[in-house]
């Protein structure tokens, strides 16, 4: 699966999308980023609305379920909801976000940061993808409305709910269908350059070279001992890896890589940085030149205590084993939860696998994290 915003897979899954929400009996809506709301009137007069849903692009030749898995659960809510002839006091709206993986644009989170406002209006004239076409100038050409309002005002909003697949190994170690989410990692995107000389490969003595390859190696095998060191559960990776000019019999005069580093306590996070930062500067020497650039950094974000109850009272009442839960990835309920009341459950991963094709979770704990999202939402969009 490899679903970046705007692509030709977006737009046939967009189409599927407002389909289903039209089928549901929502009215469909997009902003000015392309997200998609499908929303079900309530009978309390300008209330704010239960957001249910999640993202639905994909890293590239990932899985079948990141994101996609909570659009889908938020369209079974809706449609739940329709079956059972209710008609809520508050509007609930099941949410599509573009972009939060930010595999074409880098960053990530983008479609939930644009939301609530994180993102200012000009940036998606410079934001570009690795072909230099803006945010603005992609949806243009994916037929999209750029001009439509994308920041909404948090008082539109009463709780957002997400339901992801774990993508790590504990709820089917422990054999319990759903996680119940406390507190979701702190991460931070850093892209970092570093310049050599382009040189032969042939006629240039080893003791000539400035190397950008070479440097980058040199750098990016020291990243996990400075994460070990760090401890907190912190984590490195990096996984885009770019060499310029990238020719078999040419020394390589650029290379631009990514650091993602997480940590469930934001004082790794930045100390792990510094760290970082210091390991880089120390390669700038001769005519080697270093820089990074942070594309993210978001705090570790604790979750609605009020919506973790209610998600556990609920599964008690389904007769559901649930335990409460990490998240070592990041998630849109993150960006929403500084915003409004944010809760998100998780179903178990097979193997613990995600971000490949073999990620896979069964349709039965789909369908459980469906009824309790069902009677969260029922809660939640009652009269007070
Ligand atoms: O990288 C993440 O944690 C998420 O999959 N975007
Ligand atoms: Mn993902
Ligand atoms: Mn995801």
């Amino acid at each position: 699966m490899t679903r970046f915003s705007y692509s030709p897979e977006d737009m046939k899954t967009r189409k599927y999308i407002k389909k289903k929400m039209r089928a549901y009996g929502l009215s469909v809506r997009e902003d000015g980023l392309g997200n998609i709301f499908g929303k079900l009137e309530g009978t309390l007069p300008n209330a704010p609305s239960v957001l249910v849903g999640s993202h639905y692009d994909s890293v590239p030749h990932g899985g079948n379920y990141d994101g996609v898995a909570g659009v889908i659960a938020g369209l079974e809510v809706a449609a739940l909801f329709r079956e059972h002839n209710i008609r809520p006091a508050y509007p609930l709206e099941i949410v599509a976000m573009i972009e939060e993986e930010g595999a074409r644009f880098q960053g990530g989170l983008m479609g939930s940061r644009g939301i609530n406002g994180l993102i200012k209006e000009e940036e998606f004239h410079t934001i570009k993808d690795k072909d230099g076409i803006s945010v603005i100038e992609a949806m243009e050409q994916a037929g999209l409305d750029p001009s439509l309002p994308v920041h909404r005002d948090p008082k539109t909003m009463k709780a957002f709910l997400e339901l992801h697949i774990e993508q790590g190994p504990i709820l089917e170690q422990e054999n319990i269908p759903i996680g119940i989410v406390e507190k979701i990692v702190g991460l931070t995107q850093l892209e970092v350059t570093i310049r050599g000389v382009a040189g032969h490969a042939g006629t240039t003595p080893m003791n000539y070279r400035s190397d950008a390859l070479i440097t980058a190696a040199n750098i990016v095998t020291q990243l996990p001992d400075l994460a070990v060191k760090e401890g907190n559960g912190t984590v490195i990776t990096t996984g885009q890896f770019n060499v310029y000019p990238n020719g078999a019999n040419v020394i390589p005069d650029k290379v631009v890589f990514t650091i993602d580093l997480r940590s469930g306590e934001e004082a790794s996070i930045h100390r792990g940085i510094k760290e970082v930062e210091r390991l880089i500067t120390s390669y700038q020497k001769g005519s080697i030149e270093t820089s990074v650039t942070q594309k993210l950094l978001i705090k570790p974000k604790a979750l609605s205590e009020n919506i973790r109850s209610i998600f556990k009272e609920t599964t008690k009442e389904l007769g559901i084993s649930s335990m409460s839960m990490l998240s070592g990835a990041g998630h849109d309920a993150m960006v929403f939860s500084d915003y409004t009341e944010a809760g998100m459950i998780f179903i178990p991963s097979k193997d613990g696998l995600s971000h490949c094709p073999e990620e896979w979770s069964d349709i039965e704990h789909l369908a459980q994290g469906v009824d309790v999202l069902f009677e969260t939402v029922k809660q939640l969009t009652a009269k007070d």
